[in-house]
């Protein structure tokens, strides 16, 4: 059956229909040992009165070798239809047209949330020295920002229009080298910022987070970076001043009635669990997020800050490997969960694959269905065999004293923990 989505909530039936792509590579046994980890978890948590009804959709080169597509049409139709899909990772074709899989598939479903939660398991290892107070949910824009793909070769003749257009008509003269330069285009808009803040506003309040860090580097790109702030802050005071406090907020106190008046405002904020709506430049979030990290919770960033910031803050809990992700439209309710990793050619087949960021992924996408009780068995039983050191070989291989398993029998193991839960 088809989920729903009306007035920014999902209409689960107790057996939706979720299309899910296998995908290539390692995709087919990650997503095997997944798939059996997350049915055990339902049954476990429901008795059998919820399942998922599960109906493959085809993308990558299982698709393009039995349809001569790469990405059919019905593919995305069902994702349309079906609302929520999760993905192993898909080969990125080469010189036929599409740029990624993962690409079309997000501007299909306009799914502008990127999201990626960050947290560290006991047992896993970890570069910094306390993984354990990195937390953090970041929410990365997907569909503007620098990656937008509007770019102009050199020696292409758009490009020379455009630098025409730039030098002659605008009369730009910052260009340092202007006829041996290309260039690319940064479109950030309201529309598309505020819809970014909005979601993660929305999701550190129904979680119960303490704050959403707006992170930018609006101190040099005052028009872009710098107005994405901005509206931010903007959207946080119009649409939920009943549950925000905002960092300018603090500044006009203390610059009226000192910072001690400050400092009480916001502590009465925390008190009434008010959500702290601040702001960091991009270079100090980087520095700030290895020293500091339990300061954010939540994060708000454009495209490009928040590819690099994903991959520092999943490096840090060691979980580049293991880190989930989504896609979401949080207006229409459509997302796709998807392993962050890509499709590990070199080990597929061997047994060595790790399915734990598509499961995690699954972890995510229960959460986002409202089947939490599900989610946090997976959740657990993780838990449990990181610490017990019971690990797949990438994992194995930078810990002493650690127990090795294939990806099959990692889910057994994840199986019978689920199943044996008080
Ligand atoms: P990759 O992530 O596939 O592999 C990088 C390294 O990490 C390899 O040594 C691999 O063995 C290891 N690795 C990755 N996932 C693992 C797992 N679950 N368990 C254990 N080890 C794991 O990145 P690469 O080699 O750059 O890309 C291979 C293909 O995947 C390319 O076609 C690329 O375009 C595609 N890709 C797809 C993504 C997606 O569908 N979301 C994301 C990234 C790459």
């Amino acid at each position: 059956m088809e989920i729903t989505y009306t007035n920014q909530q999902l209409g689960v039936p107790d057996v939706p229909t979720i299309p899910y792509i296998e995908g290539d590579g390692i995709g087919p046994e990650i997503w095997a040992a997944s798939q059996q980890v997350m049915d055990a978890a339902v049954q476990k948590a429901y008795q059998g009165t919820r399942h998922i009804e599960w109906k493959e959709v085809l993308a990558g080169e299982k698709a393009f070798s039995k349809t001569g597509s790469w990405l059919p049409d019905e593919t995305l139709a069902a994702f349309q239809t079906y609302r929520v899909g999760i993905k192993g990772p898909l080969t990125t074709p080469i010189g036929d047209g599409i740029r990624s899989l993962n690409v079309a598939l997000r501007q299909t479903l306009d799914l502008f949330v990127c999201l990626r939660p960050v947290r560290w398991f006991s047992g896993v290892p970890a570069p910094v020295k306390h993984p354990e107070k990195v937390n953090m949910v970041i929410f990365r824009e997907n569909t503007e920002d620098i990656y937008a793909g509007i770019e102009f070769e050199l020696g292409k003749a758009e490009t020379d229009k455009f630098r025409h257009f730039l030098i002659q008509e605008m009369g730009i003269t910052k260009v340092r080298f202007p006829e041996s330069t290309a260039f690319g285009v940064k479109p950030i808009s309201k529309e598309g910022s505020e819809r970014l803040i909005r979601a993660a506003i929305r999701y550190a309040i129904s979680n119960h987070l303490p704050s959403v860090t707006l992170v930018h580097k609006g101190n040099i790109m005052k028009y872009t970076e710098g107005a994405f702030k901005n509206w931010g802050y903007k959207i946080a005071e119009n649409e939920f001043s009943d549950a925000v406090f905002c960092w300018p907020t603090y500044l006009e106190i203390k610059k009226k009635n000192g910072k001690t008046a400050a400092d009480e405002a916001l502590a009465n904020a925390k008190k009434q669990e008010k959500v702290i709506v601040k702001d960091v430049i991009t270079d100090a979030f980087l520095q700030e997020s290895l020293l500091h990290p339990d300061d954010h919770s939540v994060i708000a960033t454009m495209n490009l800050n928040g590819d690099y910031i994903s991959d520092q803050l999943a490096a840090c809990v060691g979980g580049i490997g293991i880190a989930p992700g989504a896609n979401i439209n949080y207006d229409t309710g459509h997302a796709i969960f998807e392993a962050t990793h890509g499709t590990a050619p070199d080990i597929a087949g061997t047994g060595k694959a790790n399915p734990s960021s598509l499961l995690l992924s699954g972890v995510l996408m229960l959460d986002y269905l409202g089947w939490s009780e599900a989610g946090q068995l997976i959740e657990r039983a993780l838990e449990a065999l990181m610490a017990e050191g019971k690990m797949t070989a990438d994992l194995f291989s930078q810990t002493d004293h650690a127990t090795l398993l294939t990806t099959s029998t990692y889910a057994d193991e994840l199986i019978k923990q689920i199943e044996t839960a008080k």
